[in-house]
């Protein structure tokens, strides 16, 4: 079954032909972050913009790199929820066009249901039921995947993502949008206890996190060092940040592992391209006999083979939209739609 698959949900716009849920023909991305780091975070309508400019020439280059013809498509993927609504509405009109065009099936995909199946296109022996720490710009999530489209959340940021977290801090830092990356580069060789930062913990819930009050520290401590004159050592600083957000993260997915009893862990999203949490869940799943998997790099990211993938597995399940598909800005990951 081919796939062409839509991801239009925040600044990239993206589009793949994926074959049979983990085969990818083609992975052609556009991003608009360049014109965001401007103004230091994303600007929803220059996204919506960028996205109109985008898809249609980047739906004719997935298939060209494909090699497949229209004709030959079998369904029609998109993002629908959840992401910028304008952003998201661009991806789910121009999907239902195609799809009607073409004259096949609207398969409506859950953004971070994707994230969690860029893991089947990476590593052909992951299966459900496992354990997903999804980690992304808006996400911070512990997943339970019972199986390919029945998901339950077992805890979760109750503020920013973590995501969000590394994009503020590089802000104020003035190392760019996005700042995760840069950030990750930042910390390396640095003293990860040169700065005390808060690990917060939600009481009666140990799987829930909280990140705003580790944000507001970094800042703070930037804050102060500038108005005192003081000097700051940006790779302390940034391993010292890292280590908190791993910190806060490993021991909860770790915890939850030991709950589900899967031993089987896997990572989603952009910040699971982040150096310090794979080195921390790699040591603590081997230190528990866990089998984790991690996303290579390129996957980490949006991306619209993720969504492909897991279109396959929705189609599967007999998850068709009508004509009247609309975006959600908001949906929980359980729901299927
Ligand atoms: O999954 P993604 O591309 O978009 C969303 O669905 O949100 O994630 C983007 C996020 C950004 O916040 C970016 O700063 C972060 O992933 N990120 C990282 C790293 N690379 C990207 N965060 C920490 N370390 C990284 N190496």
């Amino acid at each position: 079954m081919k796939i062409l698959a839509f991801e239009s949900s925040c600044d990239e716009t993206a589009a793949a032909v994926v074959e049979d849920g983990r085969t990818i023909l083609s992975s052609v991305i556009a991003s608009s972050a360049d014109m965001h780091a401007i103004y230091g975070g994303v600007v929803p309508e220059i996204a919506s913009r960028k996205h109109v400019e985008a898809i249609s020439g980047l739906a004719d280059e997935a298939l060209r790199q494909a090699g497949v013809e229209k004709s030959e498509i079998d369904a029609v993927a998109v993002t629908y929820a959840p992401g910028l609504i304008g952003a998201l509405l661009v991806g789910v009109s121009f999907a239902k066009s195609v799809a009607y065009g073409l004259g096949v099936p609207l398969i409506p995909v859950h953004h971070v249901r994707g994230h969690i199946a860029a893991n089947y296109i990476a590593h052909a022996d992951l299966e459900p039921p496992f354990l997903c720490l999804c980690v992304s710009g808006g996400t911070t999530a512990l997943v339970d995947v019972k199986d390919y489209t029945h998901f339950e959340v077992l805890g979760g940021t109750r503020d920013d993502a973590s995501g969000e977290c590394f994009d503020k801090i590089a802000r104020v830092l003035g190392l760019g949008y996005p700042g995760g990356g840069p950030m990750d580069k930042m910390a390396q060789g640095g003293n990860d206890k040169a700065y005390t930062f808060p690990r917060a913990h939600v009481a009666d819930h140990p799987l829930d996190m909280s990140f705003s009050g580790l944000k507001t520290a970094v800042l703070n401590t930037v804050h102060n060092a500038q108005q005192k004159g003081e000097e700051l050592n940006l790779h302390d600083l940034a391993a010292s940040f890292a280590a908190a957000v791993s910190d806060t993260l490993v021991p909860r997915t770790m915890q939850a592992n030991e709950m589900l009893g899967y031993n089987k862990i896997a990572v989603a999203g952009g910040v699971a391209a982040n150096s310090r949490i794979r080195a921390d869940l790699q040591r603590d799943c081997d230190r528990v006999g866990a089998k984790l998997w991690l996303p290579p790099l390129s996957l980490c990211g949006d991306n619209a083979a993720m969504i492909g993938c897991q279109g396959y597995y929705e189609s599967l399940a007999g998850h068709v939209a009508g004509w009247d598909l609309n975006a959600k800005a908001s949906l929980d990951i359980s729901k299927d739609g």
